[in-house]
């Protein structure tokens, strides 16, 4: 396994998990169960259309999933230098176009009402403000656009939840900032948004949510 960092000219650190991001990397080409999770990523970005906003990229794992001719173009985010070299060298698998920035979900750096649909795919755990960033997303999304979202979540059972909180200063650290234990659901109906269509799949300490919410016109 190839854990040196990458080389990072072209994106100059701010929020950098070097370590984590090359694990991801090597996790997502070798792993079965990151094959699990390729049905999602078909719900979710398989669903986006015209021009699509992806929060917190990653490595890039969803851009074979955009379809030519539904997308006409990808801006894709992310503070972190590391796996924006990983998305840059996978952009080779996309058909659509894409570009890269550097950036924060909490600080969108495009105009309001820009994008007609936004993915985000197992984000909202390590983003350090998530209402803020959702509430972002909101402004940069056309009124009617849509967010197609999956995460996983906090666990259901009471004792699986503490666990979760329990272990959440270590997730943050070995897993570039994850926070295993947050309501998403509730963040994503608190910034605002209309839920369309909930899919909740269970897992004892690893429930996920699949969602598609409007942006609600103001
Ligand atoms: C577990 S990875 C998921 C990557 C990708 N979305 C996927 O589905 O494979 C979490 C990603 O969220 C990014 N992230 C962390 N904080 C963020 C923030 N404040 N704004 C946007 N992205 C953030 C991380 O840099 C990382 O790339």
């Amino acid at each position: 396994m190839n854990v040196a960092p990458p080389s990072r000219e072209k994106f100059p650190s701010q929020t950098d998990h070097p370590t984590f991001a090359a694990f991801y990397n090597w996790l997502a080409s070798r792993t079965p169960s990151f094959r699990l999770v390729e049905p999602l990523r078909r719900e979710t970005a398989g669903q986006a259309y015209a021009l699509v906003l992806e929060v917190g990229v990653g490595t890039g794992l969803n851009f074979p999933f955009y379809v030519a001719g539904q997308v006409e173009r990808v801006e894709a985010v992310d503070p972190d230098a590391a796996m924006l070299v990983y998305a840059d060298r996978n952009q080779t698998k996309a058909s659509v176009p894409i570009t890269l920035t550097q950036a924060s979900a909490e600080a969108l750096p495009f105009a309001d009402q820009t994008f007609d649909s936004a993915v985000v795919t197992l984000v909202f755990c390590s983003v350090t403000d998530p209402m803020r960033g959702l509430q972002e997303v909101q402004r940069v999304l056309k009124p009617g656009g849509t967010l197609l979202l999956f995460e996983h979540v906090r666990a259901q059972g009471a004792m699986a939840a503490r666990l979760q909180d329990a272990l959440v200063p270590l997730t943050t650290r070995v897993c570039g900032n994850c926070h295993w234990n947050r309501d998403t659901l509730q963040t994503v109906k608190a910034a605002g948004f209309h839920i369309t269509r909930l899919r909740e799949l269970p897992g004892v300490m690893h429930p996920v949510i699949v969602v598609q919410a409007t942006r609600v016109e103001r």
